[in-house]
């Protein structure tokens, strides 16, 4: 089921200018791939338009996953800021088809896995930014969604924390998630099979290359500017 765009063009309004400007662009399944391009580009207007927020003024977008069961990460965290870090997360999984047991294991996986071991019983509205941050993502990837979109997930986190979580999603996307990640981070970019630059709503180019798996290193692959 993959994500896919024809010829998608975005206006916000009828006299205003064209923001999106004929996309075209496939997002085979399980593929993790990085939307980068200056600020005012249309990533984030791009995004919308695949998770349905926005819909295309014109063009086609088609996907067969409801865009209910797809999974959001927002450069500023939306969480319940008053209940715990458990009780966030376990509200994102309460659906899915698994026991309690099973349910509270999910729980202090995705907390290892974001380097928040130990803070399940704290409360959201007691943490940084940069761990709210994290809370964010590990509820985001719980339930092993089919699409993750991710609107700067990093923006607020140092680099040893990045590669902590990017290795988080990298697991998700090994496990057949397909991940969309707008980013300013070349390094975030790198972990990506795929990346697409875009520049006055329009693809300046696309970059297909190895993406990096997970690791701890400096090495940035295939994600320079063109
Ligand atoms: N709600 C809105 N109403 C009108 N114009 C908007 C709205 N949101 C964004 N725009 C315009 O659309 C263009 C693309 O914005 P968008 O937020 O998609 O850019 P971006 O690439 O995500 O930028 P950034 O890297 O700064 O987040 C910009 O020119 C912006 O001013
Ligand atoms: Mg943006």
């Amino acid at each position: 089921m993959p994500i896919e765009m024809i010829d998608v063009r975005f206006r916000y309004s009828s006299q205003g200018p064209a923001v999106l400007d004929g996309v075209t662009l496939t997002i085979p399944d399980g593929q993790m791939i990085a939307l980068v391009g200056p600020s005012g580009s249309g990533k984030t207007t791009l995004l919308q338009i695949i998770g349905g927020i926005l819909k295309p003024s014109d063009g086609m977008v088609r996907c067969d996953t409801p865009v209910g069961r797809m999974r959001w990460i927002f450069q500023t965290p939306i969480l319940l800021a008053r209940q715990t870090v458990r009780q966030n997360i376990d509200i994102a999984i309460s659906t899915a088809p698994w026991n309690a047991r099973t349910r509270e294991a999910r729980v202090g996986e995705m907390l290892a896995d974001v380097g928040l071991d130990g803070y399940a019983d704290h409360r959201v509205n007691t943490l940084s930014g940069g761990q709210q941050q994290r809370v964010q993502i590990a509820r985001a990837l719980a339930c092993r969604p089919p699409v993750v979109l991710a609107d700067e997930p990093t923006g607020q986190l140092d680099h040893a924390t990045t590669t902590l979580v990017m290795n988080a999603i990298a697991k998700a996307r090994d496990h057949g998630t397909t991940m969309v990640l707008v980013t300013h981070d070349e390094y975030v970019a790198s972990y990506c099979e795929r990346v697409v630059r875009l520049e006055d709503g329009r693809i300046h180019s696309v970059k297909d290359g190895d993406a990096r798996r997970m690791d701890d290193c400096d090495m940035v692959v295939g994600a320079s500017d063109e």
